[in-house]
């Protein structure tokens, strides 16, 4: 039964992976949208917010993740919060995916 369950959650994983991978262009397209107004040109960072470019995918989605879900990470994650409430889960891949490429 063990085994069963674990082919079922395995064969899922490979099945929704390409889900998981995000796509570079729609990315740009969504960071064009918005998230460029405080995080500049290909998220290098304007003024007082922070660069979001060339980093890990895994930390990229994991932060977006968190601020959807209304938890506070630094002092300004109130507007960031307002930023993710809206993304899918596809949006979140696909603007980690953009913002990994940018170097
Ligand atoms: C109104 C300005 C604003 C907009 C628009 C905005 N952000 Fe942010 N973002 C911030 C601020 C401020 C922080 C730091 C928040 C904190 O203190 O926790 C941040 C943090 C982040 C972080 C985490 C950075 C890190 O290393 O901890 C990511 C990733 C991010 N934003 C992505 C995005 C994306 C993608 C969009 C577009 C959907 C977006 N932001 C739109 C202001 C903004």
């Amino acid at each position: 039964m063990k085994g069963l369950i674990l082919g079922i959650v395995g064969l899922f994983l490979l099945l929704s992976e390409p889900a998981f991978s995000g796509d570079i262009k729609a990315g740009e397209a969504r960071y064009a949208q918005n998230c460029g107004n405080c995080h500049g040109p290909g998220g290098m960072g304007l003024a007082s917010y922070p660069k979001i470019k060339g980093k890990e995918i895994s930390y990229l989605v994991d932060r977006l993740n968190t601020y959807r879900a209304g938890t506070k990470i630094g002092p300004n994650s109130d507007l960031m919060i307002m930023m993710a409430q809206p993304l899918s889960d596809v949006e979140i891949a696909n603007l980690a995916a953009y913002l990994n490429a940018q170097k």
